[in-house]
């Protein structure tokens, strides 16, 4: 056996709760809400961590506005740099966010060995922005972090409701906590989620058009509805609500 997988246990012992944000498909708002939600609980004087797993389509270090992609400080084991109070690992304070193009087991090792090497504070909250799909991200996540937990992104369209349905199916058979489900961009006439999820629907984000002007804008994002409708999910916040 891997004798790293014994390590990552340990390193995530300090930590309270582990939140996957994921969905079946990409472009529905998972590092939206992933980003927004660490920034939301870090304003409320939570201790978070943000860990974004999307090795191949990383997004969280632009929504954020990360400028400074240096290698993190080593002390037996990688410390997470501090961004807006949130401590924060993404592949590309290794990779000066140049492409990543990773496959099969490479994915797995560079997710073993991220979270093998990473010494997390304590924490109220580890937040991973997760790729787009059920694949071998999701598989390693729920085999190595016991108590991972996962908030589910969908948005307002048939296409997206029923892959959507599909990754939940799975996780359900997997015995895999789920937190619930949140609808993003939705707008006022057409709504899926509460009746494609009914038991595990949280709520709705709307659509706000002054998201794209707050990217990289710690201040503007936390202005947006999105981050006020974050801040009331209180299944996901129980902490700071
Ligand atoms: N609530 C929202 N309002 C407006 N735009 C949004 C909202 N949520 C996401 N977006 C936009 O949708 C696109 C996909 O979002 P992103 O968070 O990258 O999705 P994913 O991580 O699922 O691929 C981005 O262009 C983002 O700016
Ligand atoms: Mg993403």
């Amino acid at each position: 056996m891997d004798p790293r997988i014994n390590v990552v246990e340990k390193r995530l012992e300090k930590i309270g709760k582990v939140i996957a944000i994921a969905g079946g498909k990409g472009g529905i708002g998972k590092s939206t809400v992933a980003s927004l939600l660490a920034l939301v609980l870090a304003d409320s004087n939570q201790k978070v961590g943000l860990l974004d797993l999307d090795f191949t389509g990383a997004s969280t270090h632009t929504i954020l506005g990360l400028e400074d992609f240096h290698f993190p400080d080593e002390d037996e084991g990688i410390i997470p740099p501090k961004l807006h109070g949130i401590s924060y690992i993404t592949i590309t304070n290794f990779t000066q966010d140049h492409a990543t193009p990773l496959r099969g087991q490479d994915i797995t090792n560079a997710i073993l060995e991220l979270l093998a090497i990473t010494r997390w504070d304590e924490l109220d909250y580890l937040i991973i922005d997760m790729p787009p799909g059920i694949n071998d991200t999701t598989l390693d996540i729920i085999r190595l972090i016991k108590k991972i937990e996962f908030c589910i992104v969908t948005t307002p369209s048939k296409i997206t409701t029923k892959v959507v349905k599909k990754s939940v199916e799975l996780l359900q058979e997997l015995n895999v906590s789920i937190l619930g489900v949140i609808e993003n961009m939705t707008y006022p006439t057409i709504h899926y989620a509460k009746e494609a999820f009914p038991k595990s629907y949280l709520g709705t984000i709307p659509f706000d058009e002054t998201y794209e002007n707050a990217i990289g804008d710690k201040e503007k994002l936390l202005e947006t509805s999105i981050a006020n409708t974050l801040r009331n999910f209180t299944v996901i916040c129980d902490k700071m609500c």
